[in-house]
């Protein structure tokens, strides 16, 4: 090493990051991975993640795949794309929309991205600009907050009402907005709640921001989980009251989220964005970034026009059945309470009550002693902004939600306080 080793270096760690990524789901999920005991020869059990693709029950539509053999295979994709998209991508993503819709949504409004995660990137840098704010929910998908953090956009946060049926607080909303609010980002069907926004409550905060002169991020990553009483309705339905942009992908409907194929889509019926220059903004960001694989764009017009609506309607119902199950098994948990029962996406969200518990002291060291004692995955609530709360995945395979269930019993058995003789 000699001298090298004792040189000073100018680069090292970036705080900046350091702080975005402590925000992220990843981080957690290694924590308890860790903790997991590799003498446990029982299979673990995952209930912390999103992404039930690996299990038999969940693997995507044969049409979908057949899609991307016949892209590959065409040698027609294997060009850039451009920023915004191959054109028969736009078209189909469109067309796919504007099925539930009151209206049609232009091609030209459909910016193809790199999955649901690549569009809050973009959106998120062009947001952060000095001294603007953007309302987040909490609790929350957190890479909104980390991109938010790596951008230097202040975040604030409206509560997500549990007595409400996780609806959001409005007079929260308007009490924290000021003359540097940019946006506010909603969720639904909701990532980590498990709730689906009426149409009433979606008109309700599409009139706050248009109030507040702001713009409505709408995440739809899990448009059509909604498998309660209440229909999934596209916020697009509102942005002729307040500009919109509305997030979506197949990786959620198709349970292809390794196959990095999203978009955004800018509803601005009145030109309030274009106008404000807003939407050349995103289209500069648009140039600046990379997109998705053109072969997968290419195959967007066959995925959604050839998977057959049985294909969704079986997935839904099993997603209703694993809903179910989870709903009625937190319920013979005294430790957990679940406020609300789940009607959409893929998770819930329960209370943790700590005063019936001895040796646990918080969210995060219930969930990593459940790691080593049950080797069993479970996201501590602080990892969605809630301390004290855990969020449960539910679409996974029914007999690994049997078993977490009764291996959650167990941990929550051995580990409640005793009465007293
Ligand atoms: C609410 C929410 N938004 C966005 C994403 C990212 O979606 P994608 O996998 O398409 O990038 C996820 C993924 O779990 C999510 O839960």
């Amino acid at each position: 090493m000699g001298e090298i080793g004792t040189k000073r270096w100018n680069f090292g760690a970036n705080e900046v990051v350091e702080r975005s990524s402590s925000l992220s789901i990843r981080e957690y999920l290694h924590t308890l991975i860790s903790n997991l005991d590799a003498g446990d020869s029982r299979p673990i059990i995952p209930l912390g993640h999103g992404d039930p693709s690996p299990f038999p029950s969940f693997s995507t539509d044969p049409s979908a795949v057949e899609a991307i053999c016949d892209s590959v295979r065409s040698t027609k994709f294997n060009n850039y794309s451009s920023a915004s998209g191959i054109p028969v991508a736009r078209k189909a993503v469109a067309e796919y929309l504007s099925r539930d819709l009151s209206y049609k949504i232009s091609p030209n409004d459909v910016h193809i991205t790199a999955g649901c995660l690549q569009a809050i990137e973009i959106l998120i840098s062009a947001l952060a600009t000095p001294g603007a704010n953007i309302l987040l929910p909490r609790p929350t998908y957190p890479m909104y907050d980390s991109r938010a953090s790596l951008s230097q956009l202040e975040v604030r946060y409206f509560d997500l009402l549990p007595e409400n049926g996780w609806d959001v607080d409005l007079d929260a909303v308007e009490a924290l907005a000021d003359d540097k609010t940019v946006a506010i980002v909603l969720i639904n069907p909701c990532n980590p709640c498990g709730n689906v926004f009426s149409r009433q409550h979606l008109q309700k905060i599409s009139e706050t921001a248009c109030k507040l002169g702001i713009l409505v991020i709408a995440d739809e990553v899990y448009d059509h989980f909604a498998f309660g009483d209440k229909p999934f309705v596209s916020m697009a339905e509102f942005a002729e009251i307040v500009p919109v942009i509305l997030f979506g992908a197949i990786s959620k409907r198709w349970f292809v989220p390794g196959w990095r194929l999203g978009w955004m889509v800018t509803l601005d019926p009145h030109s309030i964005m274009k106008d404000s220059g807003f939407l050349q903004t995103l289209t500069n960001v648009l140039n600046m970034s990379t997109d998705a694989a053109t072969f997968i764009q290419g195959a967007v017009p066959d995925i959604v026009g050839n998977t057959k609506e049985e294909f969704f309607s079986s997935k839904l119902e099993m997603v209703k059945e694993c809903a179910e199950l989870c709903y009625e098994e937190i319920m013979k948990i005294p430790c957990i309470t679940c406020p609300c029962k789940p009607e959409g996406s893929m998770f819930t969200m329960v209370k943790l009550n700590l005063s019936l518990l001895e040796d646990i002291s918080d969210d995060l060291d219930f969930c990593c002693k459940l790691a080593k004692e049950e080797s069993m995955i479970i996201l501590p609530g602080r990892a969605v902004g809630l301390k004290n709360w855990l969020r449960i995945t539910f679409a996974v395979e029914h007999e690994l939600l049997i078993d977490g269930f009764s291996r959650i019993k167990n941990f929550a058995q051995r580990h409640s306080k005793k009465q007293q003789p």
